[in-house]
């Protein structure tokens, strides 16, 4: 290529990137909110805080609140409200108005496709309706025999452990815990992590070092085609670490091709019930739920099973082995909640109490709430759009009333929450971290 073409080219992308900056800071729709000038005109500012910092844009969010005010531009797309009386108006049900989740937050990871990252309203409904009769309060009721076994199984390991003085990782046998109960509701065959000597470290290091590369990911979406290409038995001499995840990818494409195969030959109308009654859910959505044809790729079922997989294993392990860490430390809390269980464990582990009896213990239900309420699982907003209908917010700090616009294409109205910012005031965590639990819900 001649020299003058590179250059022309170079230039030609200079100047693209000039008037995409004049267009943000001057006549975007969002360019009157406040906000510094950089984060405006790039997103390259979020990747900074989020990428070599270490996941700390939240806290670059709540720095820019307290100079700019409660409403704050925080990238070229994107509003940050920090005033939790306005958070009825973001989150939304599809009754109230049409609301779309921004998935831009997430995209270039590879799991496009999947309903969590289907942002288009109507979409987005039809293809998470087959997983909602599972996580229903019911479907999660019908779960307890499934949960109990898993129960008892940690437990036993936990058990085998007795005095032998090794040290086992709590997040690493929770992540196996969670990743089991939630394996077995998806598919048949799971993978058993329990099993594993010590609670599958590989898997745990697998599913954090992909979250840690979403920003990366979302800033650069060329970066995971790129890696793609690149020959497996490459990628493993860089990082040994890539094995688990092809091996995951592996056992879901096997695991969603098997149960279409299935289907066709046999042109059942009944299913023969797995858990609770019901088929699992990878069967259930092949078999039963009605989704076009489209939808039923054994690609696009492979995401969604690595989706629910991820999320519904990190996410309940790191509640549950923050909540159990905190009662290790702090006696006289273990103690508390000893006294409130033994009534309802009496003849365990024979009998097993339900969860509608768990649920009557206010201590235990506090300890939950509060777990739930601090381990939350992503340093990331939760962002929505308001595809139709413009909405107002009066600031609390000056009562000026901000029109946010209606999202159209490039022109997102993204409103995050800002749940850790509004619930933790800085220092507590770090200064106190154990009163955080019996100061606040605790308290009865
Ligand atoms: C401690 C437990 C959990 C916490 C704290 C948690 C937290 C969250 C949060 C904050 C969101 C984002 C919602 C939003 O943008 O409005 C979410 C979405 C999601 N979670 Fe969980 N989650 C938990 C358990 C689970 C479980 C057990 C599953 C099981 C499969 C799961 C699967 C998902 C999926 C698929 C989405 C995307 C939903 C959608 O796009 O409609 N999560 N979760």
């Amino acid at each position: 290529m001649s020299p003058y073409i590179g250059f022309g080219l170079f230039g030609v992308l200079v100047a693209q990137y000039v008037l995409r900056v004049i267009y943000r800071l001057w006549f975007s729709p969002l360019a009157g909110f406040p906000g510094p000038k950089l984060a405006a005109m790039t997103s390259l500012y979020e990747f900074y805080f989020d990428y070599f910092k270490k996941a700390t844009y939240c806290f670059e969010i709540e720095r820019m609140h307290k100079v700019y005010g409660p409403i704050v531009r925080i990238n070229p797309r994107e509003l940050s409200i920090a005033d939790s009386n306005f958070y009825d108006q973001v989150y939304v049900s599809g009754n109230t108005r049409r609301t779309q989740g921004y998935s831009q937050f997430a995209s270039g990871i590879g799991f496009e496709g999947t309903f969590f990252l289907t942002h288009t309203h109507e979409l987005h409904r039809r293809r998470r309706k087959p997983v909602e009769p599972y996580f229903s309060r019911l479907g999660v009721t019908r779960l307890e025999p499934l949960i109990n076994k898993a129960v008892e199984k940690l437990i036993k390991r936990f058990t085998s452990f007795q005095g032998t003085g090794q040290i086992i990782r709590l997040d690493h046998a929770m992540l196996a815990f969670s990743g089991d109960v939630i394996g077995h509701v998806c598919v048949e065959n799971p993978a058993e992590l329990m099993d594993e000597k010590d609670f599958s470290p590989a898997w745990y290091d697998l599913q954090h070092s992909m979250i840690k590369c979403i920003p990366l990911f979302t800033e650069f979406p060329w970066v995971i085609h790129l890696v793609r290409h690149i020959p497996s038995r490459i990628l493993l001499l860089v990082d040994p670490k890539a094995e688990c995840f092809n091996v995951w990818k592996a056992r879901a494409e096997k695991h969603i091709a098997k149960l279409i195969e299935e289907k066709e030959q046999r042109q059942l109308t009944k299913l023969e019930p797995a858990i609770g009654g019901r088929p699992t859910l990878f069967r259930y959505m092949v078999d039963e739920s009605g989704l076009p044809e489209a939808d039923l790729t054994v690609e696009r079922l492979t995401k969604e099973a690595q989706i629910l997989l991820g999320a519904g294993s990190v996410s309940t392990a790191r509640t549950l082995h923050f909540i159990t860490f905190y009662l290790l430390l702090n006696p006289p809390m273990r103690e508390r909640l000893e006294d409130e269980l033994r009534e309802t464990m009496v003849g365990w582990p024979d009998k097993q109490p339900s969860w509608s009896q768990l649920e009557k213990l206010p201590y235990l239900q506090a300890l939950i709430k509060e777990g739930l309420r601090h381990s939350h699982g992503t340093m990331h907003r939760l962002p929505r759009v308001s595809p139709d209908e413009e909405l107002l917010y009066t600031s609390a700090r000056d009562g000026k009333v901000w029109k946010i616009p209606a999202g159209v294409s490039e022109i997102r109205v993204i409103v995050p929450g800002t749940t850790v910012l509004a619930h933790v005031p800085t220092g507590t965590r770090d200064d106190r971290p154990i009163e955080i639990i019996t100061t606040t819900n605790m308290r009865m």
